[in-house]
């Protein structure tokens, strides 16, 4: 499963800019950016961002006003409090660097499981599972699982952290989210491309258009 993900990946999978850095701190924000906002509306606010926030450093010392209005227009305020007030921690606390363990990671304003995951990965290649809206999709189906992905944390985590290459977990996990934007989407997704269509169940039941569950409230 792991090979023909990542063969897919390798033909099908998006140029994406923050997929082309190392940076913990350019990879962080691209993460949160994406957190509650679309790849193609993202893309113009990182690079707008990295220009006029470069480093972990310039960030902490920018005025609240200033990133703000750099923030302007992606909505969800909050997350860029939180970065800001992130950045000033790693400045004051882990000497200006992103902190590369997951515990550490986690302590940070605006960073849970699969952001951490996200950047982990991303930017150290560390094995560290993600879960976000994409790869819950994806899993819900590969498994069938039959109740809202939210009531089957703990299963879902555990299936993104069996999964996960642990040779390859930077491209493992973008892999994934590629497949479950690109390609596992919400509506009619594209089985017959898809690389985990001989292993996936809601394929063989033909319910992927009713999985996943709706989440109730
Ligand atoms: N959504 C969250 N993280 C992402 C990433 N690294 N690439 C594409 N979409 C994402």
């Amino acid at each position: 499963m792991r090979r023909s993900l990542l063969c897919w990946y390798g033909a099908q999978g998006r140029d994406l800019p923050w997929r082309r850095s190392r940076d913990p701190y350019a990879i962080w924000v691209s993460e949160i950016m994406l957190q509650q906002t679309q790849v193609k509306t993202v893309i113009p606010y990182y690079e707008r961002w990295l220009a006029q926030f470069p480093t972990v450093t310039a960030l902490a010392a920018a005025d609240q006003t200033q990133v703000l209005k750099a923030w302007e227009g992606l909505g969800y305020y909050a997350r860029a409090r939180n970065l800001h007030r992130a950045a000033q921690v790693i400045v004051e606390q882990h000497g200006g660097q992103f902190p590369a363990d997951l515990s550490t990671a986690l302590t940070l304003p605006g960073i849970g499981r699969t952001t951490a995951g996200g950047i982990l990965s991303a930017a150290f290649n560390q094995p560290v599972p993600i879960l976000d809206g994409n790869v819950k999709r994806v899993l819900a189906r590969l498994l069938a699982v039959a109740v809202p992905p939210n009531r089957a944390l703990a299963a879902l985590w555990q299936a993104s952290e069996a999964l996960l290459d642990p040779q390859r977990p930077r491209d493992f996990n973008q892999a994934l989210m590629d497949l479950g934007a690109t390609c596992c989407t919400p509506r009619n997704p594209a089985c017959l491309l898809c690389p985990w269509q001989p292993h996936c169940l809601a394929h063989q039941r033909n319910m992927q258009n009713e999985l996943p569950i709706a989440e109730t409230r």
